[in-house]
């Protein structure tokens, strides 16, 4: 039996994640899987009441899980980042989820600024999600001299910075330090690399900007020369600004593509709009050693919470997604193509696509197809 934590959260949450389920348990039945769903009502509710954003004991309860499914977190009523960051950003480092995947697939029938252009757009993105520009270490200073003691701490590692600064002229300073380790590179990229071999793809492109970010990208291309030679698979080094218009221009070259946190944050929205827009795209929060969350990369929507017009189809397909990772590959392929089928259809579209199915009636939709046996 594998044991999955759902963690339905907020808004729209609730509503796309009972999709991903139904679909999910729709191929368990004809795969014999033995998957043990068990839910956690965190999030604002929880909060409100209890006055808890997330317990040890219930992270302790987790622990014991092989993978988590979550819908989204964020509440108007609350202080935005309390659940973000207390929950989704907590989850994330205390598993050590340092492989953000983020499929970038555009599926026939939906609308893309790509669509009408026939361009195929099928990519995998591994975004790294621990350390880069986003360690939070930095300061402000003014002129004249001044020292900063800063630390960084990771499951893996932990670095203390002590700077002494001396400003002449610049009124005030700010700075911001970007951290690649060792161990952090090889780890995602390495990820990336045993993707592609996985899927039989025969390149990874690396992201980054080592023209000019020498020290911290110079690292992270070592890495990727070290795992192209180890995974037998080709590489190629490209510079971001030149990937973000080689994504809209030619998006067929990509196919799995390593980047490190900033660049990959800012490049997988681009992803997102590409694919359809955020109701279509999954992700992945990857520990391939520990647990793994998966969960739709959109938010929790509270401007259409309730109201049936939430797309399901990133939460659907974030189930495949773990399927996969649980090591059901044939259950997750079967639930891509029931999705890949109801939209090339075309009877059944969502309203951020401009239709007029509910939330739910997606979810028939795709269980219909599902039932049925595929397309
Ligand atoms: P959002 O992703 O919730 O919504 C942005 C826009 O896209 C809204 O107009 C929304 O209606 C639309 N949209 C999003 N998902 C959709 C879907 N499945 N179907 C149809 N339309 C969809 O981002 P926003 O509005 O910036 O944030 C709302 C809350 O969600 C905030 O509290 C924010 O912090 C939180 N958030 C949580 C995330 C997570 O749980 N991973 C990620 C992003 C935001
Ligand atoms: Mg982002």
């Amino acid at each position: 039996m594998q044991k999955v934590a759902v963690i339905p959260g907020d808004g729209i949450g609730p509503e796309v994640v009972r999709e991903a389920k139904r679909a999910i348990d729709a191929v368990s039945e004809r795969h014999h899987l033995d998957i043990d769903f068990e839910e956690f009502p965190l999030g604002a509710g929880h909060y409100l009441k209890t006055g808890e954003v997330l317990s040890d004991e219930t992270i302790g309860r987790l622990e014991g899980k092989d993978a988590i499914l979550l819908g989204a977190m964020g509440d108007p009523r609350v202080k935005p980042g309390v659940l973000e960051k207390g929950i989704l950003l907590r989850l994330r480092f205390h598993f050590d989820q340092y492989a953000n995947l983020r499929p970038v697939r555009l599926m026939e029938g939906v609308p893309s600024p790509l669509a009408g252009a026939g361009r195929k757009v099928d990519m995998h993105f591994v975004r790294e999600n621990t350390e880069d520009f986003y360690v939070g270490i930095g300061g402000r200073v003014g002129d004249g001299k001044s020292r900063k003691e800063l630390e960084l701490v990771r499951k893996a590692y932990e670095a203390k910075f002590d700077l002494g600064l001396d400003v002449k002229g610049a009124g005030e300073l700010a700075f911001q330090i970007g951290v690649v380790s060792r161990k952090g590179a090889d780890r995602v990229v390495d990820f990336a690399f045993a993707l592609a071999k996985e899927k039989g793809l025969d390149l990874v492109t690396s992201v980054d900007k080592a023209n000019v970010l020498t020290e911290v990208y110079g690292l992270w291309r070592e890495s990727v020369d070290r795992a192209s030679a180890k995974y037998g698979i080709a590489k190629e080094f490209q510079y971001v600004d030149a990937v973000a218009l080689h994504m809209v221009r030619t998006p067929e070259r990509f196919k799995v593509l390593v980047a490190p946190n900033l660049f990959g944050d800012i490049l997988t929205d681009l992803g997102a709009a590409l694919q359809g827009g955020l109701g279509f795209a999954p992700s992945g929060n990857s520990n391939p050693d520990g647990i793994s969350m998966f969960e739709p990369v959109h938010g929790s929507a509270p401007d259409i919470a309730g109201k049936g017009l939430a797309n399901p189809v990133g939460a659907v397909l974030s189930g495949a997604l773990m399927l996969e990772d649980l090591g059901h590959k044939g259950a997750a392929t079967e639930i891509e193509s029931a999705v890949a089928s109801v939209l090339r259809e075309g009877k059944h579209r969502t309203a951020d696509i401009g239709g007029r199915t509910s939330t739910s009636a997606m979810g028939d939709a795709i269980l219909e197809r599902l039932e049925k046996g595929g397309p």
